[in-house]
């Protein structure tokens, strides 16, 4: 098991990471947090796989309450909130409770935002069991839910007291969700690592065909990455920016109505590809790595309809995102694989020309 360690002002947390190690909990939990009263926030379908282990941990004075919410990005809602408060409240939790996250992302922000507003604030465990909750949401803190306008608008840092990512939950992922979480695996070894970067060339089709060995590898190297971001972050402000490199222009086909079937991992993906094609039209990536990062992201299968992509239109998304500031707007491109850099005004024809790829 390896331990990282996360430092946000004032406060240091540690993610544990590591295979079979689910078991753990407990004696890990000791040492930080005496409670009665703990909640599991997971779905149905997690629990079948993992809630007696995680519960297991946990000694008969404990006053165990295991809530399900629904699967899917449609959890993150008003209305499951509310049911969570009331399940909370029914069973008369108080301050000094515990909320532990069984699950991916959804459960890990909606479960966060519950510990971050129930009764002004309880304690926090995430437990995460894909790919993308393991290296990316689970550690930084950022917690919350959708608005029919649109995507984690409604929101909050919650610090967990702790991580524990147990890679062996791993080899139960479809195999759709092992590609969405590799989008994220590969996004750190473009940004931050080059010889990361060839580990993920040279065992991509390992991790397609969820090797234990692979995946725990993967799985470490970017968690300890994401955690150095965040860490980092407290000292540099805005570092965490990089950390959407090839999510501005994934963002804006992740929202586009068509692609309503395009998952999170896949558009950034996708979003690469035209981070790296974007560049080419500058000339500002040797020849070598574009065609090393292309041919890397063409070896992860991505399906979605190509006579929908829309370059203006999704250039136009882009640039009403977030992320734009003074109508201009900020990419974050590569000086070389391994190596982030920061363009503060993106051209809008070449946005355009850099969809483009995509038709192909
Ligand atoms: N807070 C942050 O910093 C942050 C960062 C990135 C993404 N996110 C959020 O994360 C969410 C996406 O998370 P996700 O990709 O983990 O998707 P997810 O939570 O929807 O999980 C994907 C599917 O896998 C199933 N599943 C989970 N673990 C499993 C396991 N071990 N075995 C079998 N099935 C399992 C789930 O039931 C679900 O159907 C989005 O809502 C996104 O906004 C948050
Ligand atoms: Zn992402």
């Amino acid at each position: 098991m390896k331990t990282i360690q996360v430092k946000t002002p004032g406060y240091t947390y540690p993610v544990y990471i590591g295979e079979n190690i689910l078991q753990k909990l407990n004696d890990l939990l000791q040492q930080k947090h005496k409670t009665r009263q703990t909640a599991v926030i997971t779905s149905k379908n997690i629990d079948q796989l993992y809630g007696d282990e995680l519960r297991n941990n946990f000694s008969r004075e404990i006053q165990l309450v295991t809530l399900h919410v629904p699967d899917g990005e449609t959890a993150k809602s008003n209305e499951i909130v509310q049911r969570l408060y009331t399940g909370l409240l029914e069973n008369k939790f108080e301050r000094s409770s515990l909320i532990i996250a069984l699950g991916g992302g959804v459960v890990g922000d909606l479960a966060g935002f519950i510990a971050a507003t129930y009764l002004r604030g309880i304690s926090l465990v995430q437990v995460p069991t894909t790919i993308l909750a393991q290296v990316d949401s689970s550690i930084g803190g950022k917690v919350g839910i959708n608005h029919p306008l649109g995507k984690n608008l409604i929101g909050a840092f919650k610090q967990p007291l702790l991580v524990l990512a147990d890679t062996r939950t791993l080899q139960t992922l479809p195999d759709a969700e092992v590609r969405c979480g590799l989008g994220e695996v590969i996004k750190y070894g473009f940004i931050l690592d080059r010889n990361f970067f060839d580990y993920i060339d040279k065992n991509l089709e390992k991790a397609l065909l969820k090797d234990k060995k692979v995946l725990r590898q993967m799985a470490e190297i970017s968690a300890a990455a994401k955690a150095d971001v965040v860490t980092q972050d407290e000292k540099e402000q805005n570092l965490r920016m990089i950390l959407n490199y090839g999510h501005t222009f994934g963002h804006a086909l992740e929202t586009d109505l068509k692609f309503g079937t395009l998952k999170h991992g896949e558009a950034v993906i996708l979003g690469i590809k035209c981070a790296l094609q974007y560049q080419r039209l500058e000339n500002s990536l040797s020849e070598e790595d574009y065609e090393l990062g292309m041919r890397v992201l063409n070896r992860i299968p991505v399906f979605y309809d190509r006579s929908s992509i829309n370059p203006e239109k999704l250039a136009d998304r882009m640039l009403l995102d977030k992320k734009v500031k003074d109508g201009k707007i900020r990419l974050i491109l590569l000086e070389k694989i391994g190596q982030y850099r920061i363009e503060p005004n993106g051209n809008r024809e070449k946005i355009i020309k850099a969809f483009d790829i995509l038709k192909n």
